[in-house]
């Protein structure tokens, strides 16, 4: 048997090009690699834990859900699904939430930031992390490819898995963090900001069009030197430049700065917009179908719901038993 691996993608807002470096290219590349078994799932339920119009939300989880196909996670590799389509992982995380230390919950360095950027503190939120580990454990997965933030949470996930087979026999494998590459692309507007959303004029969608995208690669700030260089600290503007252009051409960074040694910024520029531009290109034509042919992603979901149920319903029936449920 092939290990397995879990991932959930949050649905909140549009993608831009730092959360495609950073984990999608990552979930496809290990797909791809056929090493694994992968379950990769929209955390719609995550996503309520903070304030949201639910009309938008329904249109955020469907987006999230095309951009992963378009993107190249391919329902014939990996289950791909919608995790309240999955009941289990409700239930499970009921279970969890009984061996789980509500102190544990409160020290999470996650809520505690969400709280101090003035969120409701809501019982959801809190247990977010519980809901995580049950994600997880549900499917016995072994890694979990995730960014460096979501660290604390796939330790919780170990802990919680430890208690459970303390207390109740052995069931749960330890998962262990496949950190996605921590890119730190900045924003466009303002090197010393990380891109997001927050700051729309910085941010490249994964959606926008060519000429949007060459617009703002034009008009994203430099500094008042000529050169083309890499050097984060004194030069944050234009070795963020860099950065993607060497992201997006799989060139090593070196290798960027000495093509365009003696180049001056506008070509550079150019240069850039026109590989972001084809490089985005397979995936916007996939995603401008997949969009308008809401009968066929939705079937398409609904294989992976069907898929990771069989096993969730297994693992859940295994973990009933041993808590001493009749
Ligand atoms: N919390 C993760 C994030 O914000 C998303 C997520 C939910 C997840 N459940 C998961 C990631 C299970 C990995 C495994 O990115």
């Amino acid at each position: 048997m092939k290990p397995v691996i879990v991932s959930g993608l949050k649905p909140s807002g549009e993608l831009h090009i730092g959360n495609y470096l950073g984990m999608l290219k990552q979930a496809v590349e290990l797909q791809d690699s056929n090493k694994y078994r992968c379950f990769y799932f929209i955390a719609d339920y995550h996503a309520l834990t903070q304030r949201y119009n639910p009309k938008e939300k329904s249109e955020e989880i469907y987006r999230m859900a095309v951009d992963a196909l378009a993107m190249g996670l391919d329902p014939k590799k990996s289950v791909i699904f919608i995790q309240s389509h999955v009941t289990e992982h409700a239930n499970l995380t009921w279970i969890l939430n009984t061996i789980t230390p509500v102190g544990k919950l409160q020290g999470m360095i996650e809520y505690k930031e969400k709280l101090s950027e003035g969120q409701a503190p809501n019982t959801g939120l809190l247990d977010y992390p519980v809901l995580m580990a049950a994600d997880i454990l549900l499917y016995k997965a072994e890694f979990v490819p995730v960014g460096e933030d979501q660290r604390q949470h796939i330790e919780l996930t170990r802990e919680i898995a430890r208690t459970f087979n303390d207390r109740f026999g052995g069931t749960f494998k330890e998962p262990k963090a496949v950190h996605t590459k921590s890119l730190r692309i900045m924003s466009l507007d303002n090197p010393l900001k990380k891109m997001s959303k927050s700051i729309p004029a910085g941010c490249l969608y994964l959606a926008d069009s060519p000429k949007t995208i060459r617009e703002k690669i034009k008009r994203a700030v430099t500094d008042s030197l000529t050169t083309i260089d890499y050097d984060p600290e004194k030069r944050p503007a234009i070795s963020n430049l860099v950065l993607i252009y060497s992201e997006f051409s799989a060139l090593s960074i070196s290798k960027v700065v000495k093509n365009f040694k003696g180049i001056e910024y506008g070509k550079f520029k150019d240069d850039l917009a026109d590989l972001i531009i084809k490089t985005l290109k397979p995936f916007q034509e996939r995603r401008a179908k997949l969009i308008k042919n809401k009968q066929l992603v939705m079937k398409t979901l609904a294989e992976g719901d069907k898929s990771a149920t069989l096993v969730a319903q297994k693992t859940m029936k295994e973990v009933a038993k041993k808590v001493g449920l009749i």
